[in-house]
């Protein structure tokens, strides 16, 4: 059964460790994600994007293959399927389609109508039993069409966010979308420090995981960090697997072509990263 984030996200912020939120694409994908939070005694979130669910037919589709995935190969970790960045009206849909989890992103409207959207999201979601994501100040890059700009979030408007009731909140501090230019500031742990003593208890969630030092990733938990997204770094690792065994002329060995064997080192290659990850966010043995 899916669970939604809250409980998750307070022990990791009273434990200081992070919940790693990986990003699914397919069943593939999601076997390998659920396979290796098992295996480690991790909890985990599951995110879909508005892009990835529609790849997958629909967020309809998505809610009802993890939910039977989580049944069928027994997995007793806490999992929640959470909307990564979504609109409003996906908000709606996914609460409708059996999330147990959403992120609205409200960071492009004027600060009153977040306010307002964010309000009454978070009223139909505490009736749901799902828990909700707010973001403030953008998060750089471009992530399925969605480009930011990467501004710090204000520590106030953080404040004002997260006494609204949110489960847990996004704040810009620095981090982008994918991978991180060679001229990288790095993280604004100055932004961090101030917004953790704005908000308190609040779990705080790091966007763009992909590519950041484990000093950064590190020092980010021990001020506040308790949820940690990561996309990019799972797609780099499957095609460069797929891409050896097919460059190696596997396919063409035996049954070789068979999708179960093609994309069998792909799998294992986004195991072995979601494994480095749960280790290095501290969450591994938390289930
Ligand atoms: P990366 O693709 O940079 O890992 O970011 C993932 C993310 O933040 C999803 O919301």
């Amino acid at each position: 059964m899916l669970v939604n984030a809250k409980e998750m996200l307070v022990k990791a912020k009273a434990g200081k460790y992070a919940v790693g939120q990986f990003n699914i694409n397919n069943l593939e994908w999601t076997k390998a994600v659920l396979e290796t939070a098992e295996e480690l005694k991790s909890p985990v979130i599951l995110g879909v994007s508005a892009g990835a669910g529609k790849y997958m037919c629909g967020f309809k589709t998505v809610a009802a293959m993890v939910d039977a995935m989580v049944e069928s190969m027994g997995i007793t970790v806490p999992v929640a399927l959470h909307l990564d960045h979504g609109t409003y009206e996906d908000c709606y849909k996914c609460i409708d389609a059996g999330f147990s989890s959403i992120m609205f992103d409200g960071s492009h409207y004027a600060i009153e109508e977040n306010v307002a959207k964010t309000k009454e999201l978070i009223a139909v979601c505490e009736e749901k039993g799902l828990s909700i994501e707010a973001e403030v100040g953008s998060i750089g890059g471009e992530e399925d069409g969605v480009v930011g700009m990467g501004e710090c979030a204000d520590p106030d408007e953080c404040k004002l966010i997260a006494d609204l009731g949110v489960s847990m909140l996004a704040a810009g501090i620095g981090n982008i979308h994918g991978k991180y230019p060679e001229n990288w500031a790095g993280l604004s742990f100055e932004t961090l420090d101030a917004i953790q003593q704005k908000t308190g208890d609040m779990p705080l969630v790091l966007h763009g995981g992909t590519g950041i030092p484990a000093d950064m990733i590190k020092k980010a938990i021990s001020l506040g960090v308790a949820k940690i997204n990561v996309n990019t770094e799972c797609q780099i690792a499957f095609s460069a697997a797929v891409r050896e065994y097919i460059e190696a002329g596997k396919d063409l060995q035996g049954k070789g072509f068979d999708p179960r064997k093609l994309l069998a080192p792909g799998s294992a290659a986004i195991k072995a990263t979601v494994k480095e990850m749960m280790e290095l966010f501290g969450s591994v043995g938390k289930a």
